[in-house]
């Protein structure tokens, strides 16, 4: 029997010999579309219905901020959150200081929406790893516009205070692919009078657009230079919004189905928005087995059910355009790449220093834990893959992606693997544990 134990803020694998994993799953809600919701569901006028918000931690911190700035958003829950809205540039000034957690979305999209709202000041903050995180790439662009925004080390790091302006339309040349960013900029050019456009250097997640147009925003796409206009000012109308299953949280489940023998997983209703499918191509690239199942449209994101098998996998190269549609997946493409055959080259993914964690070097330095023969690069990894891995005690570094890919890379280890500060899975995939223990067989 494989056994799986939370202990504390821990979590203890040890994989029995014979295991398989079988099942259908689901995943919880899409943290970038929840963060959406309920952010532009506070903005608009009138009641926002959200179905299927994930209720991680991450969402909670921006549900939490904008009830402090005045909106009504119900108990969290999956089934049915009602959200009645201020109207953009109804927000209140709130008394205490905004707290984001562990949250970049949170912090970095609600720059956009505070420092354009006039004569309100406001503070932010969060946790640790927040704190550390870089805010330059939002509040330089916002400055640019006109924001006034103050924090250590020239306004780059949080805490940060902002006195709301009358902000001016710009176009952003970003320098970095970061749905982050975009956003921010765009959620600032909601209050602002005339064209605010950002372009990217490679297209990044579009949650922003698809859901500022359902919300009656004038928005033009232009696919060719991967840029983005919002005209301002704009009005935005309460919606039914039905949140996808996350694709970054289903891509757990297929790499454990591709990597553990005899694996046969299914997971419903997942997102499969075209920003966000590189998981899904670079595991073709390395012979995983995965069909696309009964593809469907909801609430204008598409949707389908995954279904994996376990396969030899091959190594490959994973660099340029691709790397913002699978940001969030590289850790545990890690993982898949520890079992393939051949050396991958992850590149161009110097990002992933910057996120909850800096997720190149603690992969690099866990995986190397158990077995596994990883370097870093500077904006990457290689990764020689096919030896085998063994129990060891490794650390998450409070990073929930780091943990949960861990915990997958422990069902193919030789004996007992302990991943230290696991319970950060709460972050983005509160059930992580239970669904683990329900497909282990
Ligand atoms: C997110 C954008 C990405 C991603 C993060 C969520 C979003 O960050 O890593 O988990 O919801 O906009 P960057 O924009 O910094 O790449």
């Amino acid at each position: 029997m494989t056994e799986i134990t939370a202990k504390q803020e821990d979590l203890i694998v040890r994989p029995s010999a014979g295991l398989s994993l079988r099942g259908t799953i689901r995943v919880p809600g899409d943290k970038s579309i929840s963060h959406r919701a309920l952010m532009l569901g506070a903005i608009a006028s009138g009641e926002t219905e959200i179905q299927g918000l994930l209720l991680g931690e991450d969402p909670r911190s921006t549900a939490s901020c904008f009830r402090a700035l005045g909106a009504d958003i119900s108990e969290l829950n999956e089934q049915l959150v009602k959200v009645r809205g201020l109207g953009v540039g109804g927000l209140i000034e709130p008394a205490t200081v905004l707290d984001a957690g562990n949250s970049g979305t949170t912090l970095r999209l609600m720059l956009g929406i505070l420092a354009s709202q006039p004569g309100m000041f406001f503070t932010v903050t969060g946790d640790k790893s927040l704190r550390s995180r870089p805010m330059s790439r939002v509040v330089k662009p916002l400055q640019q516009m006109g924001a006034q925004i103050w924090g250590r080390q020239d306004g780059s790091l949080a805490p940060l205070a902002i006195l709301g302006q009358k902000l001016q339309p710009i176009h952003y040349p970003s320098p970095i692919a970061s749905a982050q960013v975009k956003s921010c900029i765009l959620l600032a050019g909601l209050m602002t009078e005339g064209k605010t456009t950002v372009t990217e250097p490679s297209l990044s997640r579009d949650h922003s657009e698809r859901m500022l147009k359902a919300f009656g925003a004038q928005i033009e796409v232009n696919p060719d230079t991967h840029s983005v206009t919002v005209t301002g000012p704009a009005q935005l109308r309460g919606q039914k919004v039905v949140v996808p299953g996350d694709i970054s949280s289903a891509a757990f489940w297929l790499v454990a189905g591709a990597i553990v023998p005899d694996a046969d997983l299914t997971v419903e209703n997942v997102g499969i928005n075209p920003t966000r499918t590189g998981i899904l191509e670079v595991l073709q690239m390395m012979d995983a087995d995965i069909e696309i199942l009964e593809q469907h449209s909801v609430a204008g994101e598409p949707v389908a059910s995954l279904r994996v098998r376990h396969s030899q996998l091959k190594a490959t190269t994973i660099a340029g355009d691709i790397i913002p549609r699978l940001i969030d997946e590289i850790p545990i493409l890690a993982v898949a790449a520890a079992f393939a055959k051949g050396t991958t080259v992850v590149k161009d993914a110097a990002e992933l220093r910057v996120k909850e964690s800096d997720r190149l070097q603690v992969m690099a330095a866990q995986l190397n834990r158990m077995g596994a023969k990883v370097t870093e690069l500077p904006d990457g990894l290689e990764i020689i893959g096919g030896t085998p891995l063994h129990g060891a005690e490794v650390d998450s570094h409070d990073d929930h992606r780091c943990a949960m890919s861990l915990a997958i890379a422990a069902l193919r280890a030789s004996d007992t693997t302990t991943i230290r500060r696991a319970a950060a899975a709460a972050i983005s995939y509160p059930d992580f544990t239970p669904t683990l223990v329900q497909i282990c067989q």
